[in-house]
C-alpha cells in the first residue's frame, strides 16, 4: 500500500538535508526544482551548477557536463515553497 505525506520545515538557503539526503532548490527558465544535490555523472553539488538559460541544462562544476531540465524533472521532489519553508511530499510504502 502506498501513502503520501507532507513534511514541512523551514529552509535557510537553496541546499538543505532531508532524509539524510543533501538536497538543493535550483531555479532554471522559471521553473523552481528541488533536487538530491547529485549530478548524473559522479556525483558532483549540482547547487554550484553554471546555469545555462538557453539551453536548459546546469553545468555541473566537477567535469562539466550538461543536466538538462528533463533529467532534473524526473528527478524534482514534488513540494512547495512559500518564502523560506518548504513543504515536501513523500511517497510512503507500507
Ligand atoms: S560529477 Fe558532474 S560532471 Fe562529473
Amino acid at each position: 500500500m502506498i501513502k503520501y505525506k507532507y513534511t514541512e520545515f523551514y529552509i535557510q538557503s537553496n541546499i538543505f538535508f532531508f532524509n539524510q539526503k543533501r538536497m538543493a532548490v535550483i531555479s532554471i527558465k522559471n521553473k523552481t526544482f528541488v533536487i538530491e544535490d547529485k549530478c548524473k555523472h559522479r556525483g558532483g553539488p549540482l547547487s554550484l551548477a553554471k546555469k545555462d538559460e538557453l539551453a536548459e541544462v546546469l553545468i555541473c562544476p566537477w567535469h562539466q557536463i550538461s543536466n538538462c531540465v528533463l533529467h532534473l524533472n524526473k528527478k524534482n521532489y514534488p513540494s512547495l515553497i512559500i518564502g523560506n519553508k518548504i513543504k515536501i511530499l513523500e511517497k510512503i510504502v507500507i
